[in-house]
C-alpha cells in the first residue's frame, strides 16, 4: 500500500475564518460580518474581526508551514477584501495582500491553492438580491477574472467555490449560518442554480485569462458519507445509492451538486422528486456550468453506515452506544475517506483531492507549554490508512488537505472548536505548534510510508 510519488501534501484554511483585519485597508463588509452581529448567531457572539490576525501575521504562519514541510497550502481569497462592491473598482491594497501571500508561499517552497469563495460573500450584492439574483453569476465571473489576471502567472491550482451544498442550504434554508435567511425550497434551489452557474463562469474565466495552464476544479462538503456496514456487494450498492440519492426535499444531496458540473444535467430523481420547485434554466445553463474540470475536491469528515434492507434499499445503521465523537459531536469514521473517494472516482471518473479533513479537539497547552492532541494524531492515522487503501486500489486521488492548519473561527460555532494543528492564543495570537503538527510532518516526509 503506498501514496503516488507525486501526492501533494498539505493544509487548508479560508479567509473569514484567519485573516481578521476586517475594517482595513478597505475591505467591504461580508455578510459573514453583518451575521456575527446578530444575537444568538454565532456562539459568544464572536466574529471573524481578528481571528488569528493572518492579516498581519501571514509571514510567521508561512513560517510554521515551513517548519511542517508543508508541499501546499489551500487558502482563500475574500471577494470583498479585492472588490469592496463586489464588482466595479478593485481595492489595490486587498489584492496586493494576496500578492504577497503568494510570493512568499512560492519562495518558502509552498505551493499556493487557491479558493475563489468560500463564503464571505459581499454584502453589497446581497443587498442585490444574492445569490437569488441571476446576474450574481456574472459578478462572480467577474471577480473570479480580477483574481486570475492578477495571480495566475504564479498561481496553478484553483478552486472555485467551497462547499456549496453548505453555504446554500444552512445559510438559504435553515438560517444557522450567514446570511441567515430562511426561504422556501423554490428559492433554495434558484440560488443553488445561480451558484452552479458561477462556479462555470468562473471556471472559463480562469482559463480564458490563465498565464500557464490551470487546474481547477471545486470543493464539495460529502458529509455523512454513507459507508457500507459491510463489504458485500449488496451493502455496497446500499451505500452508494444512499450517497447519491435525493431523496428528501430538505436537503440536497451529493449528486444534485455534482451531476450538472460533470455531467451537464441534474440528477433524474431530483427532478422529479423537486418538480415543483425547479428554478427556471436558460438553454446554454447546463453547458456553461459543466465545463471540463481537473479535479473534484471532496471535504470529508464523517460518516453514517447503511446495509441493504430485504429488498435492497438502503437502510441506515446506527452507531454502537458511545460511538467515539469529535468535539463538535461529529462521529469518527476513517472508513468515509475511503468510501467517498471511491464512490465520486466512480462514478464521475475524475481525479480527487481531499479539499478539507481534520478534527476539533479542546486542544490545551499543558503545564509543559506544549500542546499535545493525541486524539487529533489516531483520527488523522486512521483516516489517512483509508486513503492509502484508496490509492493503493488505483484510484486516482492526487493530494490531501488536513482541516486546519491553525486554530480559527468555526462558523456560528465561533471560537470553540480547534481544528488546527497550530494551537493559537486568541488573546495573545502566539501560536503552538501542536504534537500533531510535528507527527504530520514526519508523514509528509515519509510520503505517508508510516501510516
Ligand atoms: C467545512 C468548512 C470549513 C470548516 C470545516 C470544519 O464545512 O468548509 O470552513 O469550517 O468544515
Amino acid at each position: 500500500m503506498t501514496f503516488p510519488k507525486d501526492f501533494i501534501w498539505g493544509a487548508a484554511t479560508s479567509a473569514y475564518q484567519i485573516e481578521g483585519a476586517a475594517q482595513e485597508d478597505g475591505r467591504g463588509p461580508s455578510i459573514w460580518d453583518v451575521f456575527c452581529r446578530k444575537s444568538s448567531a454565532v456562539w459568544q457572539g464572536a466574529s471573524g474581526d481578528i481571528a488569528c490576525d493572518h492579516y498581519h501575521c501571514f509571514r510567521e504562519d508561512i513560517a510554521l508551514m515551513r517548519e511542517i514541510s508543508l508541499q501546499a497550502y489551500r487558502f482563500s481569497i475574500a471577494w470583498p477584501r479585492v472588490l469592496p462592491q463586489g464588482t466595479g473598482p478593485v481595492n489595490t491594497a486587498g489584492l496586493d495582500f494576496y500578492d504577497c501571500l503568494v510570493d512568499d508561499l512560492l519562495a518558502a517552497g509552498i505551493t499556493p491553492h487557491v479558493t475563489l469563495f468560500h463564503w464571505d460573500y459581499p454584502q453589497v450584492l446581497h443587498g442585490q438580491g444574492g445569490w437569488l439574483n441571476r446576474d450574481s453569476s456574472n459578478w462572480f465571473a467577474e471577480y473570479a477574472s480580477v483574481v486570475a489576471s492578477r495571480l495566475s502567472d504564479r498561481v496553478q491550482n484553483w478552486f472555485t467555490i467551497n462547499e456549496p451544498q453548505i453555504f446554500i442550504v444552512c445559510g438559504y434554508q435553515h438560517g444557522s449560518l450567514a446570511p441567515g435567511e430562511r426561504l422556501e425550497f423554490s428559492q433554495v434551489l434558484l440560488a443553488a442554480h445561480n451558484v452552479l452557474l458561477a462556479h462555470g463562469k468562473a471556471v472559463q474565466a480562469i482559463r480564458s485569462l490563465a498565464q500557464a495552464k490551470p487546474s481547477v476544479g471545486y470543493a464539495l462538503s460529502v458529509n455523512p458519507v454513507a459507508i457500507p456496514a459491510t463489504n458485500s456487494a449488496d451493502d455496497i450498492q446500499a451505500a452508494q445509492q444512499a450517497f447519491f440519492a435525493n431523496a428528501q426535499k430538505g436537503r440536497l444531496n451529493n449528486s444534485w451538486w455534482t451531476d450538472p458540473v460533470v455531467f451537464g444535467c441534474y440528477p433524474g430523481d431530483g427532478i422529479a422528486l423537486f418538480a415543483n420547485a425547479l428554478p427556471p434554466i436558460g438553454d446554454s445553463d447546463m453547458q456553461i456550468i459543466s465545463q471540463p474540470l481537473d479535479f473534484l475536491g471532496l471535504n470529508v469528515y464523517f460518516g453514517e453506515l447503511y446495509r441493504a434492507s430485504a429488498g435492497g434499499a438502503p437502510m441506515m445503521i446506527p452507531f454502537a452506544p458511545g460511538h467515539t465523537r469529535t468535539s463538535f459531536g461529529w462521529p469518527v469514521v476513517p472508513e468515509s475517506l475511503y468510501w467517498a473517494t471511491r464512490f465520486y472516482a466512480e462514478r464521475y471518473k475524475l481525479p480527487i483531492i481531499i479539499s478539507e479533513n481534520g478534527m476539533s479537539n479542546s486542544d490545551a497547552p499543558g503545564s509543559d507549554g506544549a500542546v499535545h492532541d493525541p486524539q487529533r494524531i489516531a483520527f488523522l492515522q486512521n483516516y489517512l490508512h483509508e486513503l492509502k487503501r484508496a490509492c493503493s486500489e488505483g484510484i486516482d486521488v492526487r493530494g490531501y488537505f488536513l482541516w486546519s492548519l491553525m486554530d480559527n473561527f468555526e462558523w456560528a460555532a465561533g471560537y470553540r472548536e480547534r481544528f488546527g494543528i497550530v494551537y493559537v492564543d486568541y488573546r495573545t495570537q502566539k501560536r503552538i505548534a501542536k504534537d500533531s503538527a510535528s507527527w504530520y510532518r514526519q508523514v509528509i516526509a515519509a510520503n505517508g510510508a508510516l501510516l
